[in-house]
Parts: structure tokens; C-alpha cells; sequence
């Protein structure tokens, strides 16, 4: 039987990639991070959709390059359909969708939350993994989303529980702005909060119930601590930026652990993974393994280049629908809101 050799697009918001696998196996997987949003203290649609432009011809011929193949080799492109911003989806789908149309062959759209949760099946050659069994329990957070989802099959993934304002990502990113931290401030506060006192200072948690979270009060809470720090002392923040971090990482992650073990108790399920940006977070990496160590959870943390937005987790979802026969039409749009 002839390879199957997968194309994939990614370019829900700011970072342009493409990926190629073959038979499940990653060849290769490039990502263009847009500097030109580090300015603004966040991502403006309308410049990503215009780098988008200008990285992907570059950034998928580079991928198909590397992959060591021709695109004549390709058996389908797939591309991410949704969610994120519109205008940097149309830059991808549009992409993919005539490209696919001169070669002949098919599209297959793919959901970017799923493509996080499939980032643990990606396989590589000579470092096999360990890829998670089904069912199992993910805990998917990235800077738009906080979710937990029950795993059942590649394609069976239901919301359990979900955040009901900010998502993790965002509450990490916006604590980083008001310490005066440059977009995006999550890998920074991981950084910093390395050395510091997680205890040092206490930020008040808003409680929700069931598997469900909030973040947006986090903020008000660092506020109000920053504010009384500095009445004190003008330089409070410097003096005490990596207990600062230490301690606003501990109040996100802590909320995660809590809820991801609710779930586990309730659904009867061992099995933990972890997707999304915020999983690269290395507090949560060491939390997680805890999980392992005290209460013998079978967890999975992907590789660091597939925690952050990568068009590698597109490309094998979009093998697995292949294998599906799982195609999309050439009238298929993309979605800022899509749904698992
Ligand atoms: O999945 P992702 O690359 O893009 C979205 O789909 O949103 O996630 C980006 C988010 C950002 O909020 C970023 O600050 C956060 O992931 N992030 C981190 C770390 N690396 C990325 N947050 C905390 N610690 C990190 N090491
Ligand atoms: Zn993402």
C-alpha cells in the first residue's frame, strides 16, 4: 500500500505553519511566529492575516522541502477550519484549498482544539511515544480556550467542563501585562516564576462549580496586590517579580489540577493528557507528574514544539481522517467559532 503523506496548514491566529506526515510519522514541521503583535501587547487581526499572507508560501514550501518529498507525493492537504481569528483562517483555508484543487487532490478540514488533543498521537521515527488510550481525560488550554474533554475516540471528544470568561492562556498573558511583561507573557511568567515563592502572595480564586472555570478575576486580584505593594514601595514589583510569578502561576495552575482530578473521580478515568500552549507550562508539567507520583494517574504531556499552536497536530488529525475517509468539500469555510 502507497504512503499516506499529509500536508498541513495552520493559521488560526498568530503563527503561520505547515507540517508534513507520513503514515502517521512527522517529516517535518515549520512555524513562523509573528513578531509584529509584541508591540501592541496582543495579537491585531488584521496584521496576522497580512503575515499570514506573506509566511505561507514560504513557510509551506520550506515544509515540503524538509519533509525530503515532492508535492506530487502528497495524498491530502488539511488546514485548520476553525476556531480562531477569521481573517487568518481564510489565509490558511484558502491556501489549502487551491492548492489541493491544482494538485488534485483532496482537502480535510480539521477542528484546532481537536488538532491540540492529537498532537499526543503524532509519531516520530527512532523516539517512540507513548500515545494515551481511549477514553481518556484532556485538559486542553491555550491562550482562547480552557477545556476539559472526554476523549472516547479520534473522533469522539465531548466538553466537560470548560472556563465561563477568560481562558488559562489569557489569564497568564493579561497578569503579564500588568507587571509590565511583553505579549506573550505566559512562557515569562514561567521563567521568572522558576526561582520564586510560590506562597509569598495570595490571589483570591473565583469559585465555580462542577468542572467549569473562571479567570477573570484573577486580574483584579493582582491589581489590587500590585496597587498596596507599591503605596509601599515604588519599585515593588521589580523587587519582587519572580515571587510575584511563582504565586500567579500557582493560583492558575492549582484551579486546573483541582478540576482535571474532580474529573478523573468522576468519570472513573485514569488517564490524564494535557494540550494546548499552556502545557508547555513547565509548573503545570511538574504538578501533573505529582498526579503520577501520589495518586498513580497515567498522565501525558506532549513535546514542547506540539504544545504551542503547530501545524504538526493538523497534519495527524487529518491523517486519522483520511484513514476515515473523512473529506472535505471544496465549498467547506472557515469558522471562528467551531465547536468540538
Ligand atoms: O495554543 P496556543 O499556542 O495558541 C492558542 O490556540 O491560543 O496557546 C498560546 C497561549 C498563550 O496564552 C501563551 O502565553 C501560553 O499559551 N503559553 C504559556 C507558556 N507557553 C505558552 N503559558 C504559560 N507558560 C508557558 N510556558
Ligand atoms: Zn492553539
Amino acid at each position: 500500500m502507497s504512503k499516506k503523506i499529509i500536508l498541513g496548514i495552520e493559521s488560526s491566529c498568530d503563527d503561520t505553519s505547515a507540517a508534513v506526515i507520513s503514515d502517521g510519522y512527522i517529516l517535518s514541521n515549520i512555524v513562523s511566529n509573528q513578531k509584529v503583535h509584541q508591540q501592541f501587547g496582543g495579537v491585531v487581526p488584521e496584521l496576522a492575516s497580512r503575515a499570514h499572507q506573506q509566511n505561507i508560501i514560504p513557510v509551506v514550501d520550506t515544509a515540503i522541502k524538509n519533509a525530503g518529498v515532492n508535492k506530487e507525493d502528497l495524498s491530502a492537504i488539511c488546514f485548520t477550519q476553525g476556531p480562531g481569528l477569521l481573517g487568518s483562517l481564510l489565509v490558511g483555508s484558502s491556501f489549502a484549498k487551491s492548492f489541493a484543487l491544482g494538485m488534485n487532490i483532496p482537502i480535510i478540514a480539521v477542528n484546532h482544539m481537536q488538532g491540540h488533543i492529537m498532537a499526543h498521537f503524532i509519531k516520530e521515527k527512532g523516539n517512540e511515544i507513548k500515545s494515551p488510550k481511549f477514553p481518556f481525560l484532556c485538559l486542553t488550554v491555550s491562550g482562547g480556550h480552557t477545556q476539559i474533554v472526554l476523549v472516547k475516540s479520534f473522533e469522539d471528544m465531548t466538553v466537560i467542563g470548560e472556563t465561563l470568561d477568560d481562558a488559562a492562556g489569557e489569564a497568564f498573558d493579561k497578569s503579564a501585562k500588568i507587571l509590565g511583561l511583553p505579549y506573550p507573557g505566559g512562557p515569562l511568567i514561567d521563567k521568572f516564576g522558576k526561582h520564586g515563592n510560590k506562597h509569598k502572595f495570595i490571589f483570591g480564586k473565583h469559585k465555580v462549580g462542577e468542572l467549569n472555570f473562571s479567570y477573570s478575576g484573577i486580574k483584579t486580584s493582582i491589581l489590587r496586590v500590585i496597587e498596596k505593594g507599591i503605596e509601599e514601595n515604588d519599585n515593588f514589583i521589580e523587587n519582587n517579580i519572580e515571587d510575584l510569578c511563582a504565586s500567579i502561576q500557582h493560583t492558575i495552575v492549582d484551579i486546573l489540577i483541582k478540576k482535571i482530578m474532580k474529573a478523573s473521580k468522576e468519570k472513573g478515568i485514569n488517564q490524564i493528557a494535557i494540550a494546548g500552549g499552556v502545557s508547555a507550562n513547565s509548573y503545570l508539567r511538574t504538578r501533573l507528574l505529582e498526579l503520577k507520583e501520589k495518586y498513580n494517574k497515567e498522565v501525558y504531556i506532549p513535546k514542547f514544539e506540539y504544545c504551542t499552536d503547530n501545524a504538526a497536530m493538523i497534519a495527524i488529525s487529518g491523517y486519522y481522517k483520511f484513514l476515515d475517509n473523512n473529506f472535505s468539500n471544496q465549498s467547506i469555510t472557515p469558522k471562528s467559532r467551531l465547536y468540538l
